[in-house]
């Protein structure tokens, strides 16, 4: 393969994307997107729901056979074809495009409302010290934090709530000055940082809520298996609906990362360590957050059942509580909500680099002017609809139609595309074969061609089902219809739309791109790794 006659490499494409320096800072940024909100309030609680201890069988089984496997899928997209989504699926096969920008799209919503709650995390770390709440955690979150309207007799507002528009706006500035320094500086040593404190405070405070009185009555409660939800299969539903969230596959994060990654390096390995690792902290989070459940169902004479609330109440209100009754409270509650805020930060970067990756492969930018196109206008949106008073209610319909159909329906989409219609599997696994460990064959390919989808289409059949018979929350239908349904339907049009438009002059997009070569010379062939692979990643042009 080689350039056309005369035509001389200006820079090369690795140098211009930017890279992580190592695999350590790639698996640790990984981890740093997988291990996020959906870990700490989502996993304890839809476990609860679905069987307890139960619910550790079909979660396993959906990690194992289509988590890993899905991840694995992504990773060798993205390494292979070494470009953001978009990039990647067009060098696949250049109809499949679009499959890319679906992802963005979906990566821009995540990202509006994401940041909202790590503003709310933020509030609270600050709450903690003198238990702002009161007497009433509940009452406080909805009215004197969030000021929540009656929507369905108003209406959305602009009514602004300043205690949510200040922290959400240093969420955005904290957002962007990591997002201009790059994929090392900026992604990669947050990570680095982020993570091992994160995993310490963490540890901290499981240890803490186990040492509370009526915590092995919590975890008697999480773990008492209920095996007749086994035979339910919303329950399988839901394990692998969270598996997906949880492991942040099928939204364009893990293809983006891969592609920062030098050629040759073990993918495979490093994708079990990110599946493991992300388990690993969701079942100590699970642990730590019924730990101080059973304290609380101690504390207020109740059952653990009728103190556990789901998602964001979870967190926000039956958190809150707890730090008021446990001696050490405060301590607690700074742990708890700095962590919500650390895990909630190294995701929503990873969502960002998405949109702004595929930008920059799409124009001919530079990392200054992509990261200010992409997250100013997304910060705007995202103050403007999350500091009013209406905010909640917009980001709980969004929440539940982003999770529920945008990303299980790319995924299924993706996976049988890649799988039936280009028929790139036997490529794929070829590349991840190369150089990862364990080597991936057949039992993989039949998991994404088969398995996995199969799994996830009757997840989303059944998730259809119950939202057309109930609709989702109460709302009123325009809310539902606006910010649910329209949105969903949107995205793979928003994705079939900017696949229209041209790429930046000199993109390479067949198949596998040859690697750089330094300016002045003919580009190097397709082939194993030149000593160039060393130097290019580690610095990026910062126009
Ligand atoms: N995996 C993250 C979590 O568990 C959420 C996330 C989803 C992050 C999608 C990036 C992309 O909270």
């Amino acid at each position: 393969m080689s350039t056309s006659a005369g035509q001389v490499p200006r820079q090369g494409e690795e140098q211009r994307r930017g890279g992580f320096s190592s695999r350590r800072v790639f698996i640790l940024a990984a981890i740093g997107s997988a291990v996020g909100l959906g870990n700490i309030w989502r996993f304890p609680y839809v476990a609860y729901e679905n069987g307890g201890g139960a619910f550790l069988v079909p979660y396993l089984v959906a990690l194992l056979t289509a988590g890993i496997p899905f991840l694995l899928l992504d990773y060798a997209l993205g390494h292979r074809h070494r470009g953001s989504a978009p990039l990647s699926f067009a060098r696949l096969r250049r109809g499949t495009e679009a499959l890319g920008w679906w992802q963005v799209a979906i990566c821009a919503v995540i990202a509006v409302y994401y940041a909202a709650v790590i503003a709310w995390a933020l509030r609270y770390t600050f709450f903690s010290v003198d238990q702002a709440w009161g007497a009433d955690p509940e009452g406080f979150f909805a009215g004197d934090f969030l000021q929540v309207n009656d929507v369905a007799a108003e209406g959305l507002t602009t009514d602004v709530v300043a205690g949510v528009l200040w922290p959400l706006a240093v969420v955005w500035v904290a957002i962007l000055l990591i997002m201009v320094m790059g994929v090392q500086r900026g992604i990669g040593a947050t990570s680095v940082v982020f993570i091992p404190v994160l995993v310490a405070a963490f540890a901290v405070l499981v240890v803490q809520a186990l040492l509370l009185p009526g915590a092995g009555a919590g975890l008697d409660a999480l773990f008492s298996p209920d095996w007749g939800a086994l035979d339910d299969a919303s329950v399988w539903g839901a394990a692998f609906g969270q598996i997906f969230f949880s492991l942040s596959v099928g939204f364009g994060v893990m293809i983006t990362y891969a592609s920062y990654v030098r050629r040759r390096e073990d993918m495979v390995g490093s994708g079990l360590v990110v599946g493991f690792a992300n388990s690993g902290f969701e079942l100590l989070a699970g642990i730590g957050v019924f730990a101080a459940l059973g304290f609380l169902a101690q504390a207020s004479g109740g059952a653990v059942g009728d103190v556990a609330a789901g998602g964001i109440g979870l967190a926000f209100i039956a958190f809150p509580a707890i730090i008021s009754e446990a001696p050490a409270g405060a301590f607690i509650g700074v742990l708890f909500f700095g962590s919500l805020v650390f895990a909630g930060i190294t995701s929503l970067v990873s969502v960002l680099e998405v949109v702004i990756s595929a930008v920059r492969d799409k124009v001919d930018t530079g990392r200054r002017t992509a990261t200010l196109v992409v997250v100013v206008p997304a910060a705007l949106v995202s103050l403007a609809l999350f500091s009013t008073t209406s905010g909640l209610h917009v980001l709980d319909v969004l929440d539940h139609f982003a999770n529920q159909y945008g990303i299980l329906l790319i995924a299924v989409v993706s996976m049988l595309v890649v799988a039936w219609v280009v028929r790139a599997l036997p490529a794929l696994a070829e590349h991840l074969s190369v150089d990862g460990r364990p080597r991936v064959g057949t039992a993989w390919r039949l998991l994404i061609a088969v398995v996995a989808p199969a799994a996830l289409t009757l997840v989303l059949v059944l998730s259809l089902l119950d939202d057309l018979r109930k609709p989702y929350g109460e709302y009123p239908d325009w809310l539902l219809n606006g910010f649910g349904w329209a949105m969903v339907v949107a995205l793979p049009v928003v994705g079939l739309l900017l696949a229209r438009l041209p790429w930046r002059s000199g993109t390479h997009l067949d198949g596998v791109p040859p690697e750089h070569a330094a300016p002045g010379t003919a580009a190097a062939p397709t082939g194993p790794a030149t000593t160039t692979t060393t130097t290019t990643t580690t610095t990026e042009e910062q126009r």
